[in-house]
């Protein structure tokens, strides 16, 4: 598969989709607090989409045959659930930390980003956790630059990760954005010597998204077939951004307006 170029004019689109998402995000986070269900922030984004005339990339999703469609809008992945935690019944306790993920469409482009936050009063060792990924995730964006290697983002994830005594999930990564939700590149956030490196271009637009536990770096699927968790029960962050590769730099499109 071939990667998707975009214009400055398709750029303007996805960073109108980015807003957008950013936005019901910020929204989200707000939410967050103890006593609160992981499915009433799935209904407040549903609601909150539908409201600005969007469609959600996630639900229904088809991930593998035999495996049910994504049930929700948002990912609610709580504490050692890495990424994919299906909203639900589960009531957010003081102390935990949540990643959301959120992706949607908006006439026709794709924004894509998540965070992670904390409910109520988290651990030290929680917040550096919190304070690891999202650094990894800037010193990421920082490499999105024509002329370098799409590796050069792996690898600034990686090394930051790994100097702050973290390490990065290998199973996930992130990807290119566009029409759809996932386009060529893979965008590993550690170096993958088994995955073809490119040289990046100015257009190319990627959603940059380490993964980061604070144990090992192995991960494991639940029977629900989609929440990942950590294989060592270890505690995991998350952030992701749609990023444009532009002649001047990275330019963020998942910013609230
Ligand atoms: N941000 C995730 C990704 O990049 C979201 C996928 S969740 C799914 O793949 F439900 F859509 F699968
Ligand atoms: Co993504």
């Amino acid at each position: 598969m071939a990667i998707i170029l975009k214009s400055a004019s398709q750029i303007e689109k996805m960073r109108n989709a980015g807003a957008h998402v950013a936005e019901i995000l910020q929204i989200l986070a707000a939410a967050v607090k103890p006593g609160i269900a992981t499915e009433e922030l799935d209904q407040m984004a549903e609601a909150e989409l539908a409201r600005r005339g969007g469609v959600s990339c996630f639900k229904n999703y088809v991930i593998q045959p035999g495996v049910p469609p994504y049930p929700g809008v948002i990912c609610a992945s709580v504490n050692d659930e890495i990424v994919h935690g299906i909203p639900g019944k589960r009531i957010l306790k003081e102390g935990d930390i949540i990643s959301l993920d959120f992706g949607a469409s908006f006439n026709g482009w794709v924004g894509d980003s998540g965070l992670t936050v904390p409910v109520g009063k988290i651990s030290p060792k929680s917040q550096h956790l919190i304070d690891v990924t999202y650094k990894a995730r800037e010193v990421g964006i920082a490499q999105a630059v024509p002329g370098n290697y799409l590796q050069d983002i792996g690898r600034a994830v990686q090394e930051y990760v790994e100097a702050n005594g973290c390490s990065v999930v290998r199973h996930y990564t992130g990807h290119g954005v566009g029409r759809t939700m996932h386009e060529d590149p893979l965008v590993p956030n550690y170096v993958a010597k088994d995955m073809a490196n490119l040289v990046l271009k100015a257009g190319m637009v990627l959603a940059i998204e380490p993964m980061v536990n604070a144990g090992k770096a192995g991960t494991r699927v639940l029977s629900d077939h989609w929440t990942v968790v950590t294989a060592d029960k270890s505690w995991s962050a998350y952030f992701e951004h749609t990023v444009a590769i532009t002649e001047t730099g990275p330019q963020i499109l998942t910013l609230p307006r």
